[in-house]
């Protein structure tokens, strides 16, 4: 079984969010099965940086774009891939999708653009090289205009759309359907066309022939007016070809016993390395190093989507309860001056710091007692598993994969022995507060919070479900 995996992401290449990391380990799960899986993203300066022995594999010039490359390697795991050197588009400072100042790339429609559309030829009859592939699998809009090249190709593999973020659909003028070379025909209703502009997002969900997302539960959001963000419509007509499955992590990187960027290792066995790292985490926040008091961490994008504003809102609340919060993250200006306004009207009892860490954020979920996810939509989430697996109990809004993989701390569940964290249901600061503070309440309970922690360390968070599934699809797929 083949598949070629389209991606805008990847770690150890490139990473804005959870989707660099499931670009990795999920083909890295498949391909532990025996799936036959090869990675394809844009050649970005930090991409070229991060893999020098790189060999042109063909050069490729098509309708609408600048001349590319297609280079051949493999990542520090030995996954195959190709990246595609286009420096007109890919070569410049900044981030993926924007520049340093968080504006999007005026050409993202042809960054993206080619990047869809090389994923196509590489799985159609066009495609100039000798491995074909059985499946196209798609990830979010960066890569959604595939399934449309390849429903006006021949001989062309089926394709898998991944929704990892609908709230984000890559919508550019009606013209620029043309500039990228696709035919006017697909420019309609029962086509791309959406709200009279072409959304990349909604080709992806027409023409692909199978749909899937990163969580049950979110599976069933996208398909109401709440959280569909206008393609609820249009999923609800798929269903029976939609199919939501959980993200699970890396359980190599994200281990409490191996993490390199720890204080000190911990395990199941034995949580007394958890003090040493939260005393080192007070320390580097700058924090008042108490290790009786209940210390949240937080790591997020700063966006509306991840209810920063709410935890900004109730921050001082929080403070007098007494507790403490460390935040890590970056995004919305205007959050990010609140979190570092709050963290010296609060010296020593809430620390911030704005930007990307890994690190910090290894150290923040071993160090932390709590995790805070007040997310106002989450299609899986990954902090939330993490801070699981490292004995730091959530307190996460119950939406999308926060529903899935977060059991809410009650007498019963407690008693079943699944509890793992707290869930509050309506989106609210007051909602998010009142959660804070049974956490704390289970906190002072020595006896109920070990439970807690052990029930998150114990649960299974790996890739093997989840990837049998893909594998599952695929093989549906190939059999049509
Ligand atoms: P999303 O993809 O919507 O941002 P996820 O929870 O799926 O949300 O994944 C976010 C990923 O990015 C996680 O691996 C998280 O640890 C990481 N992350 C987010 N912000 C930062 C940051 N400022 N520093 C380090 N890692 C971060
Ligand atoms: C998106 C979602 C997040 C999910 C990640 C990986 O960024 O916002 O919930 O975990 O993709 O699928």
């Amino acid at each position: 079984m083949r598949v070629l995996f389209a991606t805008s992401e990847a770690v150890p290449l490139i990473k804005t969010g959870g989707l660099a990391d499931v670009s990795a380990a999920l083909p890295a799960a498949l391909h532990g099965m025996g799936v036959d899986v090869r990675l394809l993203l844009p050649a970005y300066p930090q991409v070229l940086k991060a893999l020098p022995h790189l060999e042109t594999a063909t050069e490729l010039s098509l309708f609408g774009f600048p001349a590319a490359r297609l280079l051949a390697g493999r990542l520090p795991d030995g996954m195959p891939l190709w990246v595609i050197d286009c420096p007109e588009l890919y070569l410049r400072g900044g981030g993926p999708y924007q520049d340093e100042h968080g504006m999007n790339w005026m050409d993202n429609a042809h960054r993206f653009g080619l990047l869809s559309r090389i994923a196509a030829v590489l799985g159609s009859a066009e495609s100039p090289l000798g491995w074909k592939p059985d499946v196209v699998h798609c990830n979010d809009w960066q890569t959604a205009l595939a399934p449309a090249y390849l429903n006006f190709s021949d001989n062309a593999a089926p394709s898998v759309m991944a929704i990892h973020n609908i709230a984000f659909q890559g919508i550019f003028p009606p013209q620029t359907t043309l500039e990228l070379g696709l035919p006017a025909e697909s420019f309609q209703m029962e086509g791309l066309e959406f709200y009279g502009n072409l959304s990349f997002l909604k080709a992806g969900l027409h023409y692909s022939d199978h749909i899937t997302t990163v969580s049950p539960s979110y599976a069933e959001e996208i398909q109401t007016d709440a959280l569909g963000f206008g393609l609820q419509g249009l999923l609800a007509s798929r269903r029976k070809d939609l199919t939501g499955i959980l993200n699970g992590i890396d359980t190599d990187e994200w281990n409490p016993a191996a993490d390199p960027s720890l204080a000190q290792p911990y395990d199941a066995t034995d949580l007394r390395g958890k003090t040493a790292n939260k005393l080192e985490l007070q320390r580097r926040m700058g924090l008042q190093t108490d290790p009786e008091a209940p210390l949240f961490g937080l790591v997020s994008r700063f966006t509306h989507q991840k209810g920063l504003d709410m935890v900004l809102e109730i921050a001082a609340q929080l403070v007098a309860l007494p507790a403490q919060l460390v935040l890590l993250g970056a995004g919305d200006a205007g959050m990010q001056r609140a979190a570092l306004e709050l963290s010296h009207r609060h010296s020593g009892q809430i620390g911030a710091y704005v930007g990307f860490d890994e690190d910090l954020s290894h150290l923040i979920e071993a160090g932390a007692d709590i995790f805070m996810m007040p997310s106002r939509f989450e299609p899986c989430g990954l902090n939330q598993m993490f801070s699981q697996r490292y004995g730091t109990p959530p307190v996460v809004h119950a939406t999308g994969g926060l529903v899935d993989t977060v059991v809410d701390c009650s007498a019963e569940s407690l008693e079943r022995g699944d509890a793992s964290g707290f869930k509050f249901y309506d989106v609210s600061a007051a909602s998010l507060l009142a959660a804070a503070q049974r956490a704390v309440a289970a906190y002072h309970d020595k006896e109920v919070w070990k439970k807690l922690q052990l029930n998150g360390m114990s649960k299974d968070f790996g890739w093997g479900k989840s990837a049998a599934a893909y594998r599952d699809i695929y093989a549906r797929l190939m059999r049509q």
